[in-house]
C-alpha cells in the first residue's frame, strides 16, 4: 500500500514571456480559456483528482492570480500561496515547497496547462503510482517539432505499457537527439528524494536551476516512471495552444458549441 497522495505544488512564479506583452499586466496563468482563467482548471483539477492542500509558488507582481483565487468559495480552503525565493528555474519553487511536503510523496502541476480527460490526469497519475510507489511523469505522444518544445523521456526500449519505466530525460532535445517521441507534460508525482536531487544540481547550460536535470539524477540512483496519458492536452502558455484550447473548449459548450461550429464552417469557406 502507497502513501495516500494529499498534497500539491502548481509554481506560479515565471514572467510568460511567450505571453508578452499582455503579460506584463496579467499573470499568464489568468488568461482565459473561455470565461475561466487557466489556472483555475488546474486547481480543479488536482481538486478533481483528490489532491487536499495545494501550493501555488508565485511571485510579488501576481497579487491579482493569488486574490482571483482567494475569491472562489470552494478553492480557497485548500490553497497556501508562498513567494518564490531563490535562482531562476523550475527547480526551485519546489525546493521552496519542502517544508510544506514534509516526507511525503506529492503532486507538481504547471500552472498553465489544460488536460481534459475523463479520469483526471493527477488521478491518473496517482492511480499509476499506486502500484509502483516510485516517481511518475505524465507523458504523451508528440511529434519532431513537440522534441524542442517538451522535455523527452527515454524508456530505452519501445514501451508496450501505459506505464513504464523511463531511464534517461532530454529537456528539449530537438528531433535528432531525442531519444523518443515520448514528451512529458507538466504533471508529476514525485517523492521526498527528489528534494536532495535538486540539492545536488547546479545551472543548466542556459543559467536555469531545472527540475529536470534533478530527474535525470534520480533516474540513475532509483526506478524512475512514465504513464502515458489519456486525454486531450492544450499547451495554453503558447499562442497557438491557447488557442487550440478555446476552439475545443468552444466546440464542446453545451452553450456555444452549435453557433461556433456554423462561425468556422462560414469562415472557411470565405
Ligand atoms: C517545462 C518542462 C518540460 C515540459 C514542459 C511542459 O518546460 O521543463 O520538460 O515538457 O514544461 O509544458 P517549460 O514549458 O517551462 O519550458
Amino acid at each position: 500500500m502507497q502513501p495516500h497522495i494529499r498534497k500539491a505544488v502548481i509554481p506560479v512564479a515565471g514572467y510568460g514571456t511567450r505571453f508578452l506583452p499582455l503579460t506584463k499586466t496579467i499573470p499568464k496563468e489568468l488568461v482565459p480559456v473561455l470565461d475561466k482563467p487557466i489556472i483555475q482548471y488546474v486547481v480543479e483539477e488536482a481538486l478533481a483528482s483528490g489532491i487536499e492542500e495545494i501550493l501555488l509558488v508565485t511571485n510579488e507582481t501576481k497579487r491579482s492570480l493569488q486574490e482571483y483565487l482567494s475569491d472562489i468559495p470552494e478553492l480557497k480552503p485548500h490553497l497556501r500561496f508562498m513567494t518564490q525565493i531563490g535562482p531562476y528555474g523550475s527547480a526551485t519553487p519546489i525546493l521552496n515547497a519542502k517544508s510544506f511536503i514534509g516526507d511525503e510523496p506529492f503532486a507538481v502541476l504547471l500552472g498553465d496547462e489544460l488536460f481534459v480527460a475523463e479520469v483526471p490526469r493527477i488521478r491518473q497519475l496517482i492511480n499509476a503510482f499506486e502500484k509502483t510507489g516510485d516517481p511518475m511523469l505524465g507523458v504523451i505522444r508528440t511529434d519532431d517539432a513537440g522534441t524542442k518544445r517538451y522535455g523527452i523521456v527515454d524508456p530505452r526500449s519501445p514501451k508496450t505499457d501505459q506505464t513504464f519505466r523511463v531511464f534517461d530525460f532530454s529537456e528539449k532535445p530537438g528531433p535528432e537527439r531525442a531519444p523518443s517521441r515520448l514528451a512529458s507534460i507538466g504533471a508529476y508525482i514525485l517523492t521526498p528524494d527528489i528534494f536532495d536531487a535538486i540539492n545536488r544540481i547546479g545551472p543548466a547550460a542556459n543559467g536555469e536551476f531545472q527540475l529536470t536535470d534533478a530527474f535525470r539524477l534520480l533516474m540513475a540512483d532509483r526506478p524512475f516512471y512514465g504513464c502515458q496519458l489519456d486525454g486531450d492536452y492544450f499547451d495554453v502558455g503558447t499562442k497557438l495552444g491557447w488557442l487550440e484550447a478555446n476552439i475545443a473548449m468552444a466546440l464542446r459548450s453545451e452553450e456555444l458549441g452549435k453557433e461556433a461550429v456554423e462561425f468556422m464552417k462560414g469562415m472557411l469557406s470565405k
